[in-house]
């Protein structure tokens, strides 16, 4: 037998658990400490997204706070889930916000914002996500030029269904130079909006909260 003692690994493996189980907590307590600060965050983000297609309409509450989901198969456009943020004043419905899916741009999938008063006109849309080329079909986005804003106060009726195309198409909306497609795309969309909010009405307002 040796008469030199083998150095135990204990106090070291002491400190390393010690070290473990302080670094979890210091975790544990950030995130305690940051997750709803984080979440306001989020919450502010949503509202600061979804308000531009209500300019100058007056509502209750926040936007996000009655909100519904409709799962696929569906009439909107797109073939994903749905979100419908519903907006209120007086105790009644004043509109309903949809982010939809215009299926055919140019480069992929176009995310639309597309907001609808109580009588079936739009309130405003906006581009929320796309892959259209820069100096061609991005002019959709309302920082790069109007052409999105031409959708403001329009409705089934204004102007009647079959108008509702480019110009070039023999529509009532402006096309964007050397990008037919992308426009189209949206104008679709946009329209398909209305047809579904003009056909449901009663049950987007009627659902349960998805968020309770
Ligand atoms: C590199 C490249 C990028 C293009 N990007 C777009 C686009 O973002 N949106 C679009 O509508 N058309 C885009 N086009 C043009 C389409 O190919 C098409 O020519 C255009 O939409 C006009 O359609 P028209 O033939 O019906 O006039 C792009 C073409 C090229 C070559």
């Amino acid at each position: 037998m040796s008469a030199l003692a083998k150095p135990s690994i204990m106090p070291g493996g002491i400190i390393l658990a010690v070290l473990a189980a302080v670094c979890t907590f210091l975790v544990a307590l950030t995130h305690s400490v940051t997750a709803p600060r984080i979440a306001a965050n989020e919450q502010a983000f949503l509202e600061r997204s979804l308000a531009p297609v209500l300019e100058g309409i007056s509502y209750e509450g926040a936007l996000s706070e009655s909100t519904i989901v409709i799962a696929p198969p569906h009439d909107l456009p797109g073939n994903r889930p749905v979100t419908i943020y519903r907006v209120y004043a007086g105790g009644g419905p004043v509109a309903a916000l949809f982010v939809v899916t215009a299926r055919d741009g140019f480069s992929g999938p176009i995310r639309l914002l597309v907001g609808v008063d109580a009588e079936g006109t739009v309130t405003g849309a906006r581009v929320l996500e796309h892959r259209e080329t820069p100096g061609l079909g991005d002019l959709i986005e309302s920082s790069k030029s109007d052409w999105i804003l031409q959708f403001n106060d329009r409705s089934l009726t204004n102007p009647p269904e079959p108008a509702w195309a480019i110009r070039r198409d023999g529509g009532d909306f402006d096309q964007l130079t050397g990008a037919s497609i992308t426009p189209r795309a949206v104008i679709r969309a946009i329209k398909e909006t209305l047809i579904y909010f003009d056909r449901n009405q009663a049950a987007v307002f009627a659902e349960a909260n998805s968020n309770e």
